[in-house]
Order: structure tokens, then C-alpha cells, then sequence
């Protein structure tokens, strides 16, 4: 069926405009991406509901979970005391590439994130890249971070009624059990509420956002009742090299502060809000981790909180000594922790979307469900993919892998931002890097610090990973990329292509 003239896509002129040359190298301009999202004009088919305080509390919901509540005690095993040295490297990385992240999602304000900014600066095979690095750091991580919210809910069950699962239905085969059935029942929890809409799902994420940070402040204050400064020395008992190896471990509770960039086409006045709701995530979980990695090593020594499951819990039943302060927090982080399940989901469907919309992944990831405005049957395929690693590949692996696929990815961004400053000074941006060019080289700088951290297993897996990437753009992606193609129609009407039952992005936009 040919859509209307009233209802071609408004793309379509832009797209067949596209600059010529071999595809793998071609990319995308901003123009384009930004009329293919409609976030230069109303009425586009996302729906755009969420303001500054919802974005922040969007972005807090993407960052403060799994990372804090149940990877620290990893992270000590490794820094000692000096975790709090490690927390602020990854920070520093952060901050570094925050500052991209905000002044390209001012500048291309789209739901494809890095992924986007990439096929506007560096070509449609890095972009790609990008893209297969993103199913680690949204996929592969929503799988570990529901493994870390199995680790909470099993606590909380323990302090209400003195049972636990047994580990044989909480935990992977690496880790002495058969099945993690809590991982998988939180993704496909989030996947219905996602499923349901992003006006609910924001609000939802809001109030659990605010709920995570008022556990963590109650931590900070029942863990300061017992501060030793004693307990701080030695400070360093690894060295650079576990200070190194610490921040590679930290670097996890920083992930998900670049979803708010996924939210391009859901946010009001994106040009102002999408800069400023990263800067303000990245500020306030700085200090949050800080005060929380102080507070847990003065309460007990870094020797009694190493590798501890559910760490935080552990530390304030010792210190009240009693389960019930332990269950509070207990219950704290299973709200936390499935909010960053939500939030991280979402950006995955958002990015796999925009991916969808360029032809380089099968089309079932563009469909938007005319009743609810959401990508149902893409939520669907994310959540069940991806709670089959949840529920068999132990916690250490999935966040290593998503660390080094992260940081890969921000190097890239840093990398665009430059590229985007050479190719389209006349791009408005709300927010600028400052002290351009050093900051972005900084931020490649750290990221490689902290790829070095992950050490030579994740190396090696990760090179992997990006062959196999390489090769289905090689037989796919390459093949069916949208980029450059021209209408099929002689009078230039859209093709029929994405037209599917329940329409495309573009066709919920027009209602
Ligand atoms: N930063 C997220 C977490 O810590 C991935 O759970």
C-alpha cells in the first residue's frame, strides 16, 4: 500500500541526498538524523513528556544501582581503601566524556544516542560498531544488572521471613547454581511496564529514582555511627595495579548516564535539557558513590566488605546489629536496581529503533504499536534475548564485558565530537565542550586507562565480539542500509518498505 502524499516521509528527499561513496564509509547528516527523529518540530509520533527533574530522575534511575549496591564489594576487593581513588578515576572518565555525550545530544538530538553521532561523523560501519557495542552496554548490562537485583531480592526475603531461593533458582551454573529465575522475572517485568508506555515508566522510574537516593543517604548515615579512621589503612594494599583494576570495576556504577541521549525524541526542549540533565546525573552519583564507598570501608574493614554479596545490607545489619536496618536497604535496592533494569531497557529499544529506521537491523525493531506508542515487539525480543545471559552467565563476566563495550564506545564519542566541530561548525549547541580539543582527548585518554583495567580475558572476549560485529555488517547491515537509497516510486513517494502491521516510527508520528 503507498502511503499518501500528506503521509510520506519527510526524510525521504534529505536521504536520497545522502553523499555518495563506498556505504561502509558514508554517514549521515545531522540534518537528516534530526528530521528522521521530528525533534525539530511538534506533533512528531513520540510523545514528548518528560522534562528536566523527570530526565535527571531518568538518568539516576540508568545509573545508581547493581554498580553501587552489589558491585563495590568487588571493586574493594581490589582497591582496598583506595576504592574511593578508583570512584573518582571513573569519574574523572566520565566527566570527560560527559561532556561530549551533552554537547552532541544538544547538537543531534536523537534517540539513536552514540550510535547516531557516529553515523553523522565517522561512517555508517563505525556506526555499526557502535551499535553492537550498545547490545553490550544496554543488553548484556541489563542482564547483569538484573543478576545483582536477584542477589537484593534474596536478601530481602531472607530479613522478612528467614527464608532465601536456593541457589540452585538465584544463581548461574559459574556460580554454583542452575538457573537465575529472579534476573529473569525482573526483565520481563520491566518489559511490560515499558511496553505499557514511557508516561508510565517515567513516573515510575522518578519515584523509585528519588527512593534510591534517599537509601543511599540513609547508608551514608548508619554507616558514619561507626566510622574508624583506622580501618582506611593501608590504604593502597594492591598498588596502582588494583587501583587500576578498582576503577575498571567502578567505571560499571557510572554506565547509563548516556540513556538520557536515548530519550532525544521524548524530552521537552531537548537542546537545553539533554546537557544539563547529564551533568547534574554525573554530579550527584559522584558524590553519592564517594560518601557511600567512605562510609561502608569506615564501618568495616576492606577485608570484611570484599566480595560480599549484597555488601551494603551486610554493613548496616553489623552496625545496627540487627537484619531489620539490612532489610531496609535490602529493599531499597530492589527498587533501585529494577529502575536501572527499566531505564537501561528502554535505551535499548530506543537505540535498536534508530538502528531499525536505517535498515542496518531487521525492521521488527521500528514498529510502534499505534495504542500505546511503543515499540512492543522490540521491547518483547530485548527482554527475552537478553534474561537468557541473566539467567545463566555469572555477574563478574556480563559486567566486564559491558565495561570494555562502554568504554569503547565513549572513546568513540569523543572521537565525534571533535569530528563534528571540523564537519558542522554551523550546528547549533546549546552546551560546548569546554577546553576543546583537550577535554575529548582526556576522555579518550581515561577510557583507554580503564579498557587497560579489564585486563587480557576481556580483551580477548571483546575483540571477538567485535569480529562477529564486523561480520553481520558485512552480510546484513551493509546490505539493507537505507542510507543513500532513493524513492522506488517515479514520483518520489516513500517506498513501501517499513510499512508493517502496526506502522513504523514515522507513521505513529503522523497519527
Ligand atoms: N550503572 C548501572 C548499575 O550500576 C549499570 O547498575
Amino acid at each position: 500500500m503507498r502511503p499518501p502524499a500528506a503521509r510520506r516521509r519527510p526524510t525521504e528527499a534529505l536521504r536520497a541526498a545522502a553523499p555518495a561513496g563506498p556505504s561502509a564509509l558514508r554517514v549521515k547528516s545531522p540534518d537528516v538524523l534530526i528530521a528522521e527523529s521530528g525533534a525539530d518540530r511538534e506533533g512528531h509520533g513520540l510523545k514528548r513528556t518528560m522534562g528536566l527533574f523527570q530526565l535527571v530522575c531518568f538518568g539516576i534511575g540508568a545509573i545508581v544501582g547493581t554498580g553501587i549496591f552489589v558491585g563495590l564489594s568487588d571493586t574493594v576487593a581490589q582497591a582496598g581503601p583506595a576504592v574511593i581513588v578508583s570512584f573518582v578515576l571513573a569519574a574523572v572518565t566520565c566527566v570527560f566524556t560527559a561532556f561530549s555525550f551533552a554537547e552532541l545530544g544538544g547538537a543531534i538530538p536523537v534517540s539513536g544516542s552514540s550510535y547516531s553521532y557516529a553515523y553523522a561523523t565517522l561512517g555508517e560501519r563505525t556506526a555499526f560498531l557502535v551499535g553492537w557495542c550498545l547490545l553490550l552496554e544496554y543488553g548484556i548490562s541489563v542482564s547483569a544488572v538484573a543478576v545483582g537485583w536477584g542477589q537484593y531480592l534474596n536478601e530481602l526475603l531472607g530479613s522478612l521471613t528467614g527464608w532465601q531461593l536456593p541457589a540452585a533458582l538465584s544463581s548461574p551454573p559459574g556460580d554454583g547454581g542452575i538457573v537465575n529465575i529472579p534476573a529473569v522475572v525482573v526483565m520481563l517485568l520491566a518489559a511490560l511496564l515499558l511496553v505499557r508506555g514511557i508516561r508510565e515508566s517515567a513516573r515510575a522510574t522518578a519515584a523509585m529514582a528519588v527512593l534510591k537516593i534517599a537509601i543511599l543517604i540513609l547508608f551514608c548515615g548508619i554507616a558514619c555511627t561507626a566510622f574508624r579512621a583506622g580501618n582506611l589503612t593501608p590504604f593502597a594494599p594492591e598498588g596502582i595495579a588494583g587501583i587500576t583494576s578498582g576503577a575498571s570495576l567502578a567505571f560499571f556504577s557510572y554506565i547509563g548516564f548516556d540513556a538520557i541521549t536515548t530519550a532525544g525524541e521524548e524530552v521537552k526542549n531537548p537542546r537545553r535539557n539533554i546537557p544539563l540533565a547529564i551533568m547534574i546525573c554525573i554530579g550527584v552519583v559522584t558524590v553519592l558513590y564517594c560518601l557511600v564507598a567512605v562510609g561502608a570501608i569506615g564501618a568495616l574493614s576492606a577485608g570484611q566488605v570484599a566480595g560480599r554479596p549484597a555488601a551494603l545490607s551486610l554493613i548496616v545489619n553489623r552496625v545496627t546489629e540487627s537484619a531489620f536496618g539490612g532489610g531496609v536497604i535490602a529493599f531499597g535496592a530492589v527498587v533501585a536496581i529494577a529502575s536501572v533494569v527499566l531505564a537501561v531497557m528502554y535505551g535499548q529499544t530506543r537505540i535498536l529503533m534508530s538502528m531499525s529506521r536505517d535498515g542496518l537491523i531487521p525492521r521488527v525493531f521500528e514498529r510502534i504499536s499505534p495504542r500505546t506508542s511503543t515499540p512492543v515487539a522490540g521491547t518483547w525480543i530485548v527482554a527475552v534475548a537478553f534474561a537468557v545471559p541473566a539467567a545463566v552467565v555469572p555477574l563478574d563476566v556480563v559486567m566486564n564485558l559491558t565495561t570494555i563495550g562502554t568504554l569503547s564506545i565513549m572513546a568513540v564519542v569523543n572521537v565525534s565530537v571533535m569530528v563534528l566541530r571540523r564537519t558542522r561548525p554551523d550546528l547549533p549547541r546549546r552546551f560546548r565542550v569546554p577546553l576543546f580539543p583537550l577535554s575529548p582527548v582526556l576522555g579518550i585518554a581515561f577510557c583507554g586507562y580503564l579498557i587497560y583495567g579489564t585486563g587480557p580475558v576481556t580483551w580477548l572476549e571483546f575483540a571477538g565480539f567485535l569480529a562477529v560485529g564486523a561480520l553481520v555488517y558485512a552480510r546484513y547491515g551493509r546490505r539493507h542500509s537505507r542510507l543513500g537509497t532513493t524513492p522506488r516510486t517515479p514520483a518520489g513517494d516513500a517506498p513501501e518498505t517499513g510499512q508493517v502491521s502496526g506502522g513504523t516510527a514515522a507513521d505513529a508520528r503522523r497519527g
